[in-house]
Formats: C-alpha cells, sequence, structure tokens
C-alpha cells in the first residue's frame, strides 16, 4: 500500500488548487494496479506565523509545522497542488517549506524530505493554468531533496474546470492526472521494494525517527483535520 500525502498551496476557502488537490486525491484512490491511500489535507488548518529565527530560537517550530513533518515521515509520497502567484511558488508553501525543513538538533536541515518521490500540479483561472511555477516549485523541492516525477498537470480557466464530485471535467485533463498519479506511485513502489524488509514492515529508516509520535499513516493522530480518502 502506498501513502500519498496531498496538499494544496492555497488557505483560501474554495480556492482552485484544493479542489485540483482533491480530484488529485480521487486518482489516487482509483489508481489499479498498485494499491494507494490520499490523505488529503488542507493547509488552511495547519496555521503557523511568518518563519523568523528569532521565533524559532524563542518557541521553536510551531505544533502545526512538527504535524506535518510528521505525515510527511509517515507517506511513501507527496502531491502538491499549488496556485501560481507572479510566476512563482506561493507564500504558504515557502512558508510551510522554511518551517519544516527546520532540523531536529541531530538532523540535517530538510532531511524530512529526503528521497520522498512528489508530484506537482497546478492551477489557475487564467490561460497558462500556472504552468510557470511548476519549474521553480520543481527547484525548490528538488533543494529539499525530494524527488520530483517527470511531468506535470496543470489546469487553465479553473473555474470551470471541475465537476460538483470533485473530479476533473476534462476527459483529456483527468487523463493527465491519472498517468501523474501513475509514475508516483509506480516510483514510490520501486524505492519501498528497495527498502530493507523490517523499514517496509514500519520501521523508520534512519534519521525518520518520529519526535512527536504522530507518525500515523492516516495522519489521523494529529490535532488537525485531515481527510484519508482511498
Ligand atoms: C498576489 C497574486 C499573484 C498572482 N499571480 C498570478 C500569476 O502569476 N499567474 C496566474 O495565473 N494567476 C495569478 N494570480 C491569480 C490566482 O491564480 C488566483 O487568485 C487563484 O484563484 C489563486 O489560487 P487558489 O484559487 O488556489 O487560491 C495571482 C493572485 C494573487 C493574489
Amino acid at each position: 500500500m502506498q501513502d500519498i500525502l496531498v496538499f494544496a498551496g492555497s488557505a483560501r476557502t474554495n480556492a482552485f488548487s484544493k479542489k485540483l488537490a482533491t480530484s488529485a486525491a480521487l486518482s489516487i484512490r482509483r489508481h489499479t494496479p498498485i494499491r494507494a491511500r490520499a490523505t488529503l489535507i488542507d493547509l488552511a488548518d495547519f496555521d503557523a506565523p511568518l518563519f523568523n529565527a528569532d521565533l524559532e530560537f524563542l518557541q521553536g517550530v510551531p505544533e502545526s509545522m512538527q504535524a506535518i513533518k510528521a505525515m510527511v515521515r509517515s507517506h511513501d509520497g507527496l502531491l502538491i497542488a499549488t496556485p501560481e502567484y507572479n510566476g512563482f511558488i506561493p507564500p504558504l508553501l515557502v512558508n510551510l517549506f522554511s518551517w519544516t525543513s527546520r532540523p531536529e538538533p541531530h538532523e540535517p536541515p530538510g532531511l524530512v524530505y529526503q528521497g520522498k518521490p512528489v508530484a506537482l500540479a497546478a492551477s489557475s483561472p487564467g490561460r497558462l493554468g500556472g504552468v510557470r511555477v511548476i519549474p521553480r516549485l520543481r527547484d525548490a523541492a528538488s533543494e529539499l531533496g525530494m524527488i520530483p516525477v517527470p511531468g506535470f498537470v496543470t489546469i487553465p480557466n479553473a473555474e470551470t474546470a471541475f465537476a460538483a464530485d470533485g473530479t476533473l471535467d476534462d476527459e483529456a485533463m483527468a487523463r493527465d492526472m491519472d498517468a501523474l498519479v501513475n509514475r508516483l506511485l509506480t516510483l514510490c513502489l520501486k524505492i519501498k521494494e528497495k527498502q530493507p524488509k523490517r523499514i517496509r514492515d514500519g520501521e523508520q529508516a534512519p534519521g525518520q525517527n518520529d519526535k512527536t509520535g504522530q507518525n500515523d499513516k492516516t495522519g489521523q493522530t494529529v490535532k488537525q483535520a485531515a481527510s484519508s480518502v482511498g
């Protein structure tokens, strides 16, 4: 079973990127033959102040960000659906990456993301679908140690792109999403198959010990709401 953490780069109510994240989670659930679960979280439930090293020194990493770190650790891969802001990564994601890349005392920065496959998707009410953010997000993800899978999905004219059940209305776009999910799950599976059996069976990889005790694969042990799909 592959466990994928799915979130949008927007906290806005009715955000198009949240709809895109939902359609991705549905695609993960439908996927065959690789069995997979999607944990769909809303970053609006994981509020955090703007990263500031003084704040970190005084108060440490906020609980909300510790909870995300625990979920990243306990999932096999990530799928990020994002808007673009001025062609760039929205501040919500930059802030999330800043806080969650902060190491525990014994860790190098960004360890939590090391070797995690990630699939990237973007949406916009505009004609270009947020395509300019993809290479920037890919760079940021690589810098954190994630392994971005080839390709991406972009959804232009997002106001009219989603059906009431959360799926993508356009058949070609839905196929693109399924193909992206397939590449993500295939990579997750390959990585898992290469792990020693004791780690596949649930023991955490070296350096991936969960200090918070919130490493339930569904993310349900964290305080914030996370809906498990699949
Ligand atoms: C500061 C700012 C910058 C934006 N820059 C872009 C942009 O570069 N490209 C684009 O397609 N849309 C841009 N938009 C419009 C967003 O795509 C639109 O607000 C979208 O609904 C935000 O995503 P969400 O629906 O997932 O919250 C921008 C919006 C804001 C507030």
